[in-house]
């Protein structure tokens, strides 16, 4: 099965993401972490991308696209994967399109979680990992980034058919029980 989840900043995406990777035996792939440990690793692709984490903007869509599609040609991720903080823009949602289509697959499920501003600020400033995005200031950025960039990528999955609306409060447990009642029988 290929996933996609969807949604703002703390909305529960990793969280949610490796809970259903596990369950399902597929791979959960975070376009967030894999940049995260590239500055990590003190790598060309981690120097690249060090500032514009750390001020809550988005990595260049060829970038982050390039990186998919070269991770998602491994053979671990033949039995489907799930995608978490990608597609992030339009454009990358088109180009995602593009390379499963050379791939002849195609996603199963869209899943949009969603959570009010203030249960989202919450939990990122009690996440306690010392990400250089969880200040105040930073989330601030990164949910405007959201609503301007990343929120119309729901329309474009919309018109797809393919889209599940998951309300993302509560505890872990009961969302993830909202996501696999959204996830396609098969
Ligand atoms: P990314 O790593 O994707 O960060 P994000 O979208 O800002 O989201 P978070 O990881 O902060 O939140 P989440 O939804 O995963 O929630 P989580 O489960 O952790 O991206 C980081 C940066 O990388 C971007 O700003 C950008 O610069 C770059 N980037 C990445 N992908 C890109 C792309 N495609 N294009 C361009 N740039 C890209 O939960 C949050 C906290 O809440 C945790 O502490 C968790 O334990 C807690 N929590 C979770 N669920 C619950 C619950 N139900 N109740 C209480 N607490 C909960
Ligand atoms: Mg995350």
């Amino acid at each position: 099965m290929r996933i996609i989840i969807f949604g703002p900043p703390g909305a529960g995406k990793g969280t949610q993401a490796k809970m259903v990777a596990e369950h399902l035996g597929i791979i959960h792939l975070s376009t967030g972490k894999m940049f995260r440990d590239a500055i990590n690793q003190g790598t060309e692709l981690g120097k690249l991308v060090q500032s514009i984490i750390d001020e809550g903007q988005l990595v260049p869509d060829q970038t982050v696209v390039d990186m998919v599609e070269e991770t998602i040609a491994s053979e671990d991720y033949s039995k489907g994967y799930i995608l978490d903080g990608f597609p992030r823009t339009v454009e990358q949602a088109v180009a995602f399109d593009n390379m499963l289509e050379r791939r002849n697959e195609s996603i199963d499920v869209f899943i949009s979680l969603h959570a009010p501003d203030e249960v989202l600020i919450q939990r990122l400033l009690s996440r306690g990992e010392g990400r250089s995005d969880d200040t105040e200031e930073k989330i601030k950025t990164r949910l405007e980034v959201y609503k301007k960039e990343t929120a119309p990528v729901m329309e474009y999955y919309q018109q797809a058919g393919m889209f599940r609306s998951v309300d993302g409060t509560g505890t872990v447990d009961e969302i993830f029980q909202r996501i696999l009642s959204a996830l396609p029988k098969k």
